[in-house]
């Protein structure tokens, strides 16, 4: 039964949806058909959630999707009795009010957790029940089975630190775990290419090569994800065009890096220099200093290529 939900044609939907990724993809798919649950884990803008929602589309049965933070509380997650009428009429089935988890429990739907680690710890019990014994058991209502088609699937991202906990080892061994690094240029340039009419030239191909390097600088602990890519593309067209400019402008390409990048770039807590000053080199670097004669001359940056 549940091998009819999930198979070639989910992972057909996906390769649609989904730049690259192919084994990634593959993996994903593997485990819904074995019935596992699954989590991804990786960096940010690495495609975790395009590979979830492609996934979500894909299903028959639907999602319940649910956003995790700390003030996801087992009610939220589960479901509740509706207070008042339960003053009116005492707690009953008829007054219980399904929330995702439950929801997907009955009708076989995917679980899809976003940012699962920033769920309390009390939830996450919840979750690591229903994973182990594929119901949910709720007091005064009684047990809600998991439907055969039921499962989970969650995302996180190990390296942000704010607000987040490692989530306990007895959610990892209920879970199938795909690790997501980052990209391979020739995807981040097609990435790219999807959000941005104009990529495809030498200063978008540039501009991915810029964002890839803060992930290797010495000073910089994360560096951008390919959102940054894109957000320094399409800041540098509409730039250009309030400067009456180019986008491969040096001061329009510079400022657009440095506003499209410096905030998510985060420096070792030891570093002393800044976020601005480390993007600024590495514009120099890739695109070519100041002043340099085919810089000055026509104020376009150097290609590369
Ligand atoms: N493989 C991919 N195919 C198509 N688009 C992608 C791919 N990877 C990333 N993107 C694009 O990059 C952006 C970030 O991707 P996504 O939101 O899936 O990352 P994420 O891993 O969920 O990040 P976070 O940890 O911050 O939630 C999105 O705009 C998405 O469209
Ligand atoms: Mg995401």
């Amino acid at each position: 039964m549940a091998a009819t939900t999930y198979g070639p044609q989910t992972l057909a939907s996906l390769r649609a949806a989904v730049v690259g990724r192919g084994r990634e993809a593959e993996l994903v798919v593997a485990a819904l058909m074995a019935s596992r649950h699954l989590l991804l884990e990786g960096p940010p803008g690495t495609g975790k959630s395009t590979i979830l929602r492609a996934v979500a589309d894909a299903t028959g049965h639907g999602f319940a999707f649910v956003e995790g933070n700390a003030e996801l509380t087992p009610a939220r997650l589960a479901g509740h009795f509706d207070p008042a009428q339960v003053l009116e009429s005492g707690y009953s089935a008829d007054v219980w009010v399904d929330g995702p988890l439950a929801r997907a429990l009955r009708e076989g739907a995917l679980l899809y957790l976003e940012e699962i680690n920033r769920i309390p710890e009390e939830t996450l019990n919840l979750l690591v029940t229903v994973m182990s014994e594929g119901e949910l058991t709720i007091p005064r209502l009684g047990r809600i089975e998991a439907h055969p088609d039921f499962r989970m699937v969650a995302a996180m991202n190990p390296f942000d630190a704010v607000g987040t906990a490692r989530i306990s080892g007895a959610i990892y061994d209920r879970v199938c775990r795909v690790s997501m690094d980052y990209q391979s240029e020739a995807d981040e340039q097609q990435i790219a290419a999807k959000h941005v009419p104009t990529a495809g030239t030498d200063f978008a191909a540039n501009v991915v090569t810029l964002v890839r390097a803060t992930r290797q600088h010495p000073e910089i602990r994360v560096g951008s994800s390919v959102r940054g890519a894109v957000d320094l593309l399409l800041l540098a067209e509409d730039l250009a065009t309030l400067r009456g400019d180019v986008p491969d402008a040096r001061n329009v390409a510079l400022d657009a890096a440095l506003t499209a990048l410096s905030g998510r770039v985060r420096l070792h807590d030891s570093s002393t220099t800044t976020p601005e000053a480390v993007i600024t080199g590495l514009f120099d670097d890739i695109f070519g200093p100041p002043d340099t004669p085919e810089g000055s001359s026509e104020g376009k940056v150097k290609s590369r290529r």
